[in-house]
């Protein structure tokens, strides 16, 4: 039997949406800052291709995200989109001229960043849009969400959107958003040096529902850990697939979408699907969320 490709197959609940765990996230493709257009936008173009070509069919991104450009070059590197591709957006924040993250959570916003990805993207309707929280920027702040998830959902009747998740919400915001409707993932900021979401991960996979770290690697502070240097030492791999090689172990229900604009470091994430980690190196890895919380 051949391995798994790419971390294997998941299926998002109550959907016909199959993606492989390990996909590509595409905030790294905008220029400096996520703002504006990136220096090189043909290599841009060659990183996403080469994803598609090795197999990636989950793409992350968001209309904020350049504002637009993000998704202007997924659409220039992909469209036609190929059968089986899926693509998740974000919607809840704007992008002024200054380059700050402002929320834009009410309807007509949320409704306006709707149509903003149909048009950039080159959509009739989204697969996944999560609504994302601005909570305190990269951190959770509890407050419902009720009015947001009930708009996305308005617009999931209308056909524009085909499903629904969250992004940096807590454990009470996913459970309110599943009284509105049926949340198929769930995407917060989680690695294994950050691992406040442990408890949740574990109560949506109990539900076959997704979680998708974001920052997988550390984001904007990469990830650093003497621990994480000498497993990947001992493996012959680098630092940061093995930190994506722990999350692919740590629960079958999480999707990878490690964000690079470098053609080597797709390779090299993409591979970080393959490696194997015994029950020791695991241990190991355990105990780098214990120094990062010390
Ligand atoms: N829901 C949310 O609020 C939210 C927030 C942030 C991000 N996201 C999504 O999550 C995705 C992942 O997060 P992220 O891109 O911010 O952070 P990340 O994946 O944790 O890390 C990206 C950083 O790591 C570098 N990198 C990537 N692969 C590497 C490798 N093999 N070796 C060394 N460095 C490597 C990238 O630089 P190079 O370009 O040089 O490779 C980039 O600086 C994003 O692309 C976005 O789609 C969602």
């Amino acid at each position: 039997m051949s391995e798994p490709k790419l971390g294997g197959p998941f299926t998002f609940p109550g959907t016909s949406l199959t993606v492989n765990r390990m996909g590509y996230g595409a905030m790294q493709l905008a220029g400096p800052g996520v703002f504006g257009p990136p220096k090189d936008r043909d290599a841009a173009i060659a990183v996403l291709r080469e994803a598609v070509a090795a197999g990636v069919n989950h793409i992350d991104t968001s209309d904020f995200y350049g504002p637009h450009i993000t998704n202007q070059i997924i659409r220039e590197a992909l469209a036609p989109y190929p059968d089986g591709l899926t693509i998740v957006t974000k919607l809840g924040a704007v992008r002024p001229a200054d380059g700050s993250w402002q929320p834009a959570t009410s309807p007509a916003q949320l409704i306006s960043a709707v149509h903003d990805n149909l048009r950039n993207l080159g959509l009739e309707a989204l697969d996944i849009a999560n609504y994302r929280s601005m909570g305190s920027g990269h951190g959770l702040e509890e407050g419902s969400i009720a009015e947001q998830v009930s708009t996305l959902a308005d617009l999931k009747r209308q056909g524009l959107i085909r499903h629904i998740g969250v992004s940096n919400v807590t454990a009470t915001q996913v459970a309110e958003a599943q009284t509105i409707t049926d949340i198929v993932c769930v995407q917060n900021n989680y690695n294994l040096a950050h691992r406040e979401d442990d408890a949740l991960i574990d109560h949506v996979a109990h539900q076959g529902i997704a979680y998708v770290p974001y920052f997988p690697l550390g984001g904007f502070t990469p990830l650093q850990s003497s621990t994480l240097s000498a497993v990947a030492e001992r493996l012959g791999k680098t630092a940061m697939q093995v930190a994506q090689a722990w999350l692919l172990h740590r629960s079958p229900n999480i999707l990878l979408i490690p964000g690079t604009s470098s053609i080597a470091h797709l390779r090299e994430n993409l591979a970080a699907a393959d490696i194997t980690l015994t029950p020791d190196a695991l241990a190991q890895l355990d105990g780098v969320a214990v120094a990062a919380a010390g």
